[in-house]
């Protein structure tokens, strides 16, 4: 979480680390600030001035305009708060004991509190709870004995004392760093956090992502694991972790990567939910264009190798990207007959299961950067290459929005599910396009394995050339339905979402898009579970929202929902008009089709109810309370 931007140019700074934070807000919100050092000429060269303030971006972007903050070098930084509240004490940038040296870090220094101690003990005062705030005192330690010496402030120095200091460091972080005596040197380290370095004409910037950049740069130079960098407005150096210069030839960023705009939505994730059709289109577009043989039905980037002996899977994510891959799992199990088991990233880590052979592990992650499932994927490679046998090396799939992200580095193979830039918080086009993306895995299983028939491979096929135009009907039909049903919420203070089968994680999916939206509570059960306990909650004040399309669960799903309307809860159906249906007291109509393709539409009215509600209530729907889009922290 937390974004952080950096820049040294011809230019003033400040305008641009506000415009890069801008693209960032998306990673965290609840303080901003920035730290310039002005670096021409004149009386005041070497004078680092610092704007911090409580809250979003645009309270920082108010303070600026009315005091500057000159200088052509500058660090940025839009915060998730993690050590110490969100306090203008505890916004980014931190800066030593002089006030000489600034810092701005994405990530956790693990072992903060002993370095705290340590630099208490040596008389240094702290003025903020944050972890951060050890890192400037320890540069300022690390420079003392230059300066006592006599020797010259400069990059090379400063740079060596980012090294030094980047090695007492515990944790995975990306960070900034400014000194007032070298207005021509920004440095900036990486160390399992994201971190681009883009090449502007006349100016290098740095940022946590690539929206921050495009506009500025297309030239980008992604930092690796480790990596320590000095940029000069004449060029760059690069080091490893062990001080070995490194080069590099930057790349170009995809078209794809474009300046966040919400175009005539209210809201990016009202426009994202409306992208859905177009994201449908395109992934039907790439992955089954016609005339792909029965036994290859989809266009998948992977060869032969990267299918063979696999006899179970095993996917890793958090958050949304966990309900899609139980999706995908349900698909790849009860399509395609491969054993397949879906954990919290976050547990499997700390409690993974015996190793078993032949097993490939998919990450899902739309941002690509989450803590969690990076470590948990990189802690299941650790110990499969240290087993040894071949049976059990390690096979890894990474499923993501964002192909060049920390994910990318960390698995062999990438599927980009290709939904272009997500900017609202609550992820709602990416979930579907990596629905989408398990549809293509289920199906090139189904087929290498035979567990289909060719016709059963057909009419999956042809489900899927068919959900773009039906999303299209859906989002303008439901976005009014939901706009009209979201008044009954104005006082509901908890629902519940049923749902069975392939539909029990949409129920998962609709329960939290609505928590963290709204801040209404609600939870997602297997309908069927509901009499084993929760069905205590119900009473007339809590709405039910069950998932019912025809399929092999149907008729049961019906009598859960039936269960649920004798405890005098209002029922909402998203089933099709079919006979039985007519026991919901408001339907949010879908079309009838297959169970397997059902998921890819039931979850928009989840999504469109949702929003309507949150926006009903006035809330911040793009940037919810003590949310962030990317979460980069354990
Ligand atoms: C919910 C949401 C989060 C993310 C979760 C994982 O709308 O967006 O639950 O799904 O934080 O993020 P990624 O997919 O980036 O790993």
């Amino acid at each position: 979480m937390c974004g952080i931007v950096a820049v040294i140019g011809s230019r003033e700074a400040a305008p641009l680390l506000l415009e890069g934070l801008r693209q960032l807000e998306y990673r965290g919100y609840d303080s901003a600030g920035l730290a310039t050092v002005k670096s021409l000429e004149g009386e005041d060269v070497g004078t680092l001035t610092c704007k911090r303030a409580k809250g979003k971006l645009k309270n920082l972007s108010s303070l600026v305009s009315n005091q500057a903050a000159p200088g052509h070098l500058g660090i940025g930084h839009t915060r998730w708060a993690t050590h110490g509240k969100p306090e203008e004490c505890n916004a980014h940038p931190h800066r030593d004991s002089s006030g000489r040296i600034a810092v701005v870090q994405n990530g956790i220094i693990e072992n903060h509190r002993a370095l705290r101690k340590e630099l208490e003990a040596a008389g240094v005062i702290f003025t903020s709870e944050t972890d951060t705030e050890v890192i400037p005192h320890l540069i300022a330690r690390e420079l003392k004995p230059f300066l006592i010496r006599g020797a010259s402030a400069s990059g090379a120095v400063l740079l060596e004392a980012v090294q030094k200091v980047s090695k007492q460091l515990k944790g995975a972080f990306a960070l900034a760093v400014v000194w007032a005596d070298t207005p021509d040197a920004l440095v900036v380290a990486s160390r399992q956090a994201p971190l681009v370095i883009g090449l502007g004409e006349g100016e290098f910037l740095c940022a946590s992502d690539t929206p921050a950049l495009v506009g500025f740069t297309r030239t980008i130079l992604p930092m690796e694991d480790g990596e320590v960098a000095l940029l000069t407005p004449l060029g760059i150096e690069l080091y490893n972790a062990k001080g070995t210069r490194q080069q590099r030839i930057p790349s170009l960023l995809r078209g794809g990567d474009h300046l966040v705009d919400k175009r005539n939505f209210r809201h990016f994730m009202l426009k994202e939910i409306h992208e859905q059709p177009e994201t449908a289109e395109l992934w039907v577009e790439r992955h089954l264009p016609a005339g792909l043989p029965v036994e290859s039905p989809v266009a998948l980037p992977f060869d032969e190798s990267f299918y063979s002996g696999i006899e179970r899977i095993q996917i890793l994510a958090c958050g949304t990207s966990r309900h899609s891959a139980m999706v995908g799992a349900y698909l790849l199990e009860q399509f395609a007959g491969v054993p397949t088991s879906v954990f919290y990233a976050s547990e499997f880590r700390y409690a993974a299961p015996p190793l078993a052979p032949n097993t490939l592990t998919i990450g899902v992650t739309q941002s690509g950067e989450t803590a969690d499932t990076l470590a948990a994927l990189r802690m299941e490679a650790q110990r499969r290459d240290e087993h040894g046998d071949p049976a059990f090396a390690s096979r890894q799939l990474g499923v993501t929005n964002r192909p060049e992200s920390s994910l990318s580095r960390l698995v062999p193979n990438i599927l980009d599910i290709g939904a272009g830039i997500e900017v609202g918080v609550a992820a709602t086009k990416t979930f579907l396009a990596q629905m989408l993306a398990f549809y293509g895995l289920a199906l090139t299983f189904a087929a290498r394995r035979k567990s289909r028939s060719s016709d059963e491979i057909r009419e999956l096929t042809e489900g899927l050339r068919s959900v773009p135009n039906q999303l299209r009907t859906l989002v303008q039909t439901h976005d009014e339905l939901s706009e009209s049903l979201a008044h009954r919420f104005a006082d509901t203070q908890d629902v519940i979402f049923l749902g069975r089968g392939i539909n029990y994680p949409i129920a998962l999916e609709g329960a939290l898009k609505l928590k963290e939206i709204s801040y209404i509570h609600a939870e997602g059960y297997p309908a069927g579970e509901m009499k084993h306990g929760p069905i205590a909650l119900l009473d007339p004040r809590v709405p039910v929202i069950s998932i019912a399309m025809p399929g092999v669960v149907f008729e049961k799903v019906l009598s859960n929902a039936q269960e649920a309307k004798a405890r005098d809860a209002q029922l909402i159906g998203v089933a099709p008009e079919a006979p039985g249906t007519e026991i919901f007291d408001a339907l949010m109509p879908l079309p009838e089709v297959s169970e397997w393709i059902s998921p890819l539409l039931s979850v928009v009215p989840m999504q469109l109810l949702s929003y309507h509600i949150a926006a009903h209530r006035g809330l911040d729907v793009d940037q919810p309370r003590n949310l962030a889009k990317s979460v980069t922290v354990e």
